[in-house]
């Protein structure tokens, strides 16, 4: 029951924005899938200008959802649409029932159908965590267009409930923190002005990833790696703790890429294995050791996916990001940086 939370306005359409992240310790493998529950805690930085816009509009009693994809939600009501893949129709009706079934122990259940339109302002399902924006975009607008201000932990208990763990990670700006066990929302660790970084994007790949996380976390356990993985992780993420309170940048990237190398080797030697990089990644992470043997503080790491994140100071950035797009793998460089929490605001702009 939430009977605490009260709505604080009528039901209308709204839209919400809410920020991807990428993880620097990073949740793979579960002991639960569907909650999910994951064998470790995860800490990520939330960023900016990668991010999921999502309108939700009440349609009443009795109407069937409708989803509409938007390629470039960004541009607005001009937006072109799409017919949404069918997979993520599915989900997405999935967590409109998990999140009508919340409303009914509220003092605003509301039971009818929504128009979602809702999409990315950057490449889906390619290492860049566009269920993590996704699901708490969705979450923050449909909870928001039933009258709810959800405050951010509810938001992250919520979002997470779509089976996106890193959901979890993104109803909060800066770097977050997501514990293990059966701790269900996660928490802020530094704010987003404390200590603004850049992630520089190697986009090498912009096709959808071949294995989903859901069955890179399913195979994870396989790994004959993954019990010394855990064993070791608690240090790491203190490392990257402790380097996040004292600003120590080649602490943090050291740990961080440590990690992102981790996460793949687990993937890699899963039965039966999962690859998810490609020559490209190979290229991009020649590079940033370049980079470091020139002075160039910049460290890359990898979600599941190819495409290659490297973190750097903001002082660094442009020559991070023009020596990327040197690369001939490279198709395009995103620039992004520490971002700030999901926000909603009335009317459905998509
Ligand atoms: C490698 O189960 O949250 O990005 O729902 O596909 O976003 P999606 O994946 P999820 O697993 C995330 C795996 C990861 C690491 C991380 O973000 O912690």
């Amino acid at each position: 029951m939430n009977t605490a939370l009260e709505p604080a306005h009528e039901p209308a359409p709204v839209t919400a924005e809410a920020p991807s992240n990428i993880a620097f310790i990073k949740y793979w493998g579960a002991r639960d899938l569907e909650t999910p529950v994951p064998f470790n805690r995860s800490l990520s930085m939330t960023l900016d200008a990668c991010r999921s816009i999502c309108s939700a509009s009440p349609l009443g009693d009795g109407k069937e959802d409708e989803i509409v994809w938007v390629e470039d939600p960004a541009a607005g009501r001009s937006a072109a649409s799409a017919e949404a893949p069918p997979s993520f129709v599915e989900r997405t009706r999935r967590h409109l029932d998990r999140l009508r079934e919340w409303s009914q122990g509220t003092a605003a259940s509301y039971s009818g159908g929504f128009r979602i339109a809702t999409g990315n302002t950057f490449p889906s399902a390619a290492g860049i965590a566009s269920s993590a924006s996704g699901f708490t975009a969705l979450t923050l607008a449909v909870a928001a267009a039933m009258g709810f201000d959800l405050p951010p932990r509810m938001l992250s208990a919520l979002s997470r409930s779509s089976g996106s763990g890193s959901a979890a990670r993104s109803a909060y700006g800066g770097y977050v923190e997501w514990p293990d066990g059966e701790s269900n929302a996660a928490v802020q660790v530094l704010d987003e002005d404390t200590w603004p970084l850049c992630d520089v994007v190697a986009v090498v790949e912009t096709a959808a990833k071949k294995v989903s996380s859901r069955d890179g976390h399913r195979l994870a356990v396989t790994s004959p790696y993954f019990a010394p993985r855990l064993a070791g992780l608690g240090g790491r993420l203190e490392r990257v703790r402790n380097a996040l309170r004292q600003r120590d940048f080649e602490a943090l990237g050291s740990a961080v890429e440590e990690e992102g190398i981790d996460l793949h080797l687990i993937a890699m030697s899963s039965r039966p294995p999962v690859y998810y990089w490609s020559p490209g990644t190979i290229e991009v992470l020649a590079a940033v050791r370049d980079l470091r043997a020139d002075g160039i503080a910049a460290y890359a790491t990898m979600d599941a996916g190819a495409n290659v994140h490297v973190i750097c100071q903001p002082a660094d950035e442009s020559r991070v990001a023009e020596r990327l797009e040197t690369l001939g793998s490279v198709e395009r460089v995103l620039r992004d940086r520490t971002g700030g929490p999901p926000a909603w605001r009335g009317g459905a702009e998509l």
